[in-house]
């Protein structure tokens, strides 16, 4: 268990780890282009190892030539008609990006591809994927009448499809994509609501075509890709841990470097303004990717209640959980609706948001596919706040615990009770915090360099 208290307001600068969507993205575009492409800034994460080891075992190299300040990885392909049959079972681990989007890849090729995943994301939805990838010509058996891992996907010829996406979600639509680009005849995928488009912003940077009219993507088949040369912003839903920490405690300040600022994936910036922090976006550059820094304060008077409705929820997925904690901080009720989605994310992050609320006080509901937050409590161990500039007595290793949340294996649950412990000056314990390590290892470390502490719990004796 780590024990994490923070005795003061969050205060500093961070550059976060390299956007663990467009890593994904583009190791697999590089997969598919051939030659040799080279990613810098690649996500150091175990979910985007999961990506770099099944294109290893799909038969290309991958190489990482530098990892301080950016991962540099080096991307050698023999191009999607030269990738051979893995040898083995590709193991996406925890990671749902990786699992949908190489069987999306899988059913395009002429040979059999086995994918297996951990405990979670064997329990996650894969009919979402299988069955239109069945659609276009792909044989797919797998658990659950192939809905669940592991799956087996024959592929091979696939014909162009016209689908209409039952659920708003980036990893079908991608997977679709790239079934799409070697598919006979042109495929038309409509979403039902708009959600990160990074593989539609990369895909031509690999000289490859797409059209997009309304909520349309409109993919040609048999395209060719070719290798390129990538650069990955920093990830903002690492990022959004320390900034919406920094918009609830008075007194503190975080700005973050060098961050995507894809308008699908920074809606929390939008949400913690309305709320009433002080936001300030630079844009510093414009390729593929729009990308910048951001600042975050508490506003003047602190922040209030929010309505969160269901045309929103796509673009702060992730984000959802560490703002509803920002929530319990606020004053009045913040209402979150049509987030069934969470339910079939790492862990059901309904329950388990509404679990880590509770524990440090809050008053919260469940209500159908969303939350009711009253908000309105007071931060700090003695409900008095956090000083700002000022210390909380005591520290990590010191004193008992407040509370321990078990973050049921879920890195971004691990990481929003952080922030819980911090904005409310608790020391709060977290049962299986490592799995942090799935999408931002150095987390422990940079919330750190911002002021909190976080032990092993209880201390580890010193060796002899
Ligand atoms: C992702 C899309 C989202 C998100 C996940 C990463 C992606 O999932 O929750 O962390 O990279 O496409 P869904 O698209 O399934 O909602």
């Amino acid at each position: 268990m780590v024990c994490v208290f923070s005795p003061k307001p969050l205060c500093g600068t961070v550059r976060v780890p390299g956007d663990k969507s467009i890593s994904h993205r583009t190791l697999i575009l590089a997969a598919l282009a051939e030659g040799r492409s080279v990613i810098r800034g690649l996500g150091n994460g175990a979910d985007v190892g999961s990506t770099m080891a099944a294109v290893r075992s799909l038969g290309t190299t991958v190489t990482i030539t530098e990892t301080w300040p950016r991962p540099v990885a080096v991307i050698d392909s023999p191009g999607r008609a030269g990738l051979s049959e893995p040898g083995d079972t590709i193991d996406a681990g925890n990671s749902g990006t990786t699992a949908r989007l190489v069987a999306g890849v899988a059913a395009g090729l002429p040979f059999a591809t086995v994918i297996t995943g951990d405990a979670s994301l064997r329990r996650r939805p894969m009919g979402r994927v299988t069955e239109p990838l069945a659609a276009m010509g792909a044989r797919i058996s797998g658990r659950c009448r192939g809905q669940s891992l592991p799956l087996t996907i024959d592929g091979g010829r696939l014909r162009g499809i016209d689908w209409t996406l039952p659920v708003a979600s980036a990893q079908v639509k991608s997977a679709l994509i790239l079934a799409a680009l070697g598919a006979a005849g042109t495929s038309r995928l409509t979403e039902p609501r708009p959600t990160r488009d990074h593989t539609e912003r990369l895909l031509p940077v690999f000289g490859g075509e797409l059209g997009l009219s309304a909520a349309t993507v409109v993919v040609p088949g048999g395209q060719t890709l070719r290798p390129a040369e990538v650069n990955v912003p920093g990830d903002p839903s690492s990022a959004a841990f320390f900034l919406t920490a920094a918009a609830a405690t008075p007194g503190a300040e975080v700005l973050a470097e060098g961050i995507a600022l894809n308008p699908g994936r920074v809606a929390f910036l939008e949400v913690l303004s309305e709320m009433g922090a002080e936001v300030e976006v630079r844009a510093v550059g414009d390729g593929y990717e729009p990308y910048g820094d951001v600042r975050v304060r508490p506003g003047r008077h602190g922040l209030r209640g929010v309505a969160i409705t269901a045309e929103r929820v796509p673009s702060i997925i992730d984000e959802l959980p560490v703002l509803a904690v920002a929530a319990c901080l606020a004053r009045g009720r913040t209402v979150i609706t049509g987030a069934g989605e969470l339910r079939h994310k790492e862990s059901d992050r309904l329950e388990g948001t509404a679990a880590l609320l509770r524990l440090i006080g809050a008053e919260v509901e469940v209500a159908g596919d969303g939350l009711l937050i009253e908000g309105g409590m007071t931060a700090g161990p003695d409900g008095q706040g956090l000083p700002a500039g000022g210390r909380v007595a005591g520290d990590a290793a010191g004193a008992p615990l407040a509370a321990a949340y078990d973050c049921r294996g879920d890195h971004r649950l691990a990481m929003a009770a952080a922030v819980a412990a911090c904005v409310t000056g608790r020391r709060l314990g977290i049962a299986g915090a490592g799995c942090v390590a799935i999408s931002y290892p150095g987390f422990w470390r940079d919330l750190g360099s911002l002021g909190a502490e976080s032990v092993e719990w209880p201390a580890q004796p010193a060796d002899e």
